[in-house]
């Protein structure tokens, strides 16, 4: 056993895939901190006060004594902010894909999912006892091609893709998933993780303004997770009212878990009030003033996350070492969390940086990948 776990690790050291944890260290450039909610004094102070008299574990899970009043305010809060019929708070992002996908796709079923979909729906569908074909990045004509090819082999059919990519940082055509899902009458679901907070009528994601608004819940599903722009910990599930109460009283990740810190929904809850404010306006325009400004100097899509993709996992740690040794904290991103070939820099932009935060960064950038060649 152990000397399997010593063989492997030697073979990620000669790929350049080792990993370690490392401290935060010099400038973020590497979070998902998008709006900086994390450091926000109202939610320090939030805690502080919830602390004075609230108790710091739940104590069980949500069926048993777990389920307090501070869960249930934030999932019906958060169901009038997301235009749902109900809501399902998780404590991680991770933990509510596993339990979205290990519950709602069942046998006789078929799940068909983005090539680049986030590793917590894919170790779901692996979980799953549905039958999950993957279809090549955003690429609607691959999908179209499977539906036709499943729809009368499969019971339900579903589909899943991210709103705005975790390491390429582009955009899911949402507009067309959900004309396709209506047309081969499929269930649709949209990991909104980095794009709530960010995007959207007052930081509620993409798949508000494009399909929620108009269309409602009926054959949608979306996943708000709240340690990134939120700035806390967690994962607000949106659906309609059955939908909850089949994952209530059937997904074993949820039922079998002790239920989120009470205090990580009083945060999330304080969290959200802000995002929607003029403040969270405020914070929102800043951080896109900043992705304008990094696009005219290092290009890309002028979102918030920009790879930098350099290809060769070694060389990406070496680029990455140089930058963090100039105060720069970035970090390598290598398969397997981006495909073979394209390992990268992951620069997550934030409300917190400023003009001469890119301008050096982007200077650097270019010196370290020049000396590199
Ligand atoms: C697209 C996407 N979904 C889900 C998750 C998991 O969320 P959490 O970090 O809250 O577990 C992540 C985390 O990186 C993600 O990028």
């Amino acid at each position: 056993m152990f000397a399997h776990a010593r063989k492997i690790l030697r073979q990620l050291k000669k790929q350049g895939r080792y990993r370690s944890l490392t401290l935060p260290c010099g400038l973020d450039l590497s979070s998902n901190d998008y709006l900086g909610m994390a450091s926000h004094p109202i939610l320090r102070e939030a805690a502080i006060a919830y602390f004075k008299e609230g108790n710091a574990g739940a104590s069980g899970s949500r069926l048993l004594r777990g389920h307090t009043q501070r869960h249930q305010e934030l999932e019906a809060f958060s169901a009038g902010v997301f235009g749902c019929e109900r809501t399902l708070f998780f404590a991680t992002g991770f933990q509510a894909n596993y339990a979205l996908l290990t519950t709602l796709p069942d046998r006789g079923d078929v799940v068909l999912y983005d090539e680049f979909a986030h590793a917590s729906m894919r170790d779901g569908l692996m979980a799953s006892r549905a039958k999950s074909f993957k279809f090549s990045h955003n690429d609607m004509d691959a999908l179209e091609e499977l539906l036709k090819r499943q729809r009368d082999k499969a019971r339900n059919i579903w589909i899943c893709a991210e709103s705005v990519y975790s390491m390429d940082g582009d955009l899911a055509p949402l507009s067309v998933l959900y004309e396709l899902a209506e047309r081969y009458d499929a269930m649709l679901i949209i990991d909104e993780a980095h794009a709530t907070g960010v995007f959207g009528e007052g930081g509620r994601g993409l798949a508000y303004g494009e399909i929620c608004k108009n269309m409602g819940y009926e054959r949608l599903i979306t996943l708000h997770t709240c340690g990134k722009a939120i700035g806390v910990a967690g994962a607000i599930i949106c659906a309609n009212g059955d939908i909850i109460d089949y994952m209530i009283n059937t997904s074993r990740p949820f039922i079998f878990s002790t239920a989120p810190m009470p205090v990580q929904a009083v945060l999330v809850h304080k969290s959200l009030e802000i995002i929607l404010s003029t403040e969270g306006a405020k914070r929102r325009e800043k951080l896109h003033e900043i992705c304008r400004y990094t696009q005219q100097l290092l290009g890309g899509h002028g979102g918030h996350i920009v790879p930098l993709i350099l290809g060769d996992d070694m060389r990406s740690v070496e680029v990455a070492g140089q930058l963090q040794k100039q105060g720069y904290d970035i970090r390598a991103i290598r398969p397997p969390s981006v495909p073979q070939g394209t390992a990268r820099l992951r620069l997550s932009l934030s409300a917190h940086l400023n003009r001469e935060n890119i301008e050096g960064f982007a200077g650097a950038y270019k010196k370290a990948v020049s000396r590199q060649v």
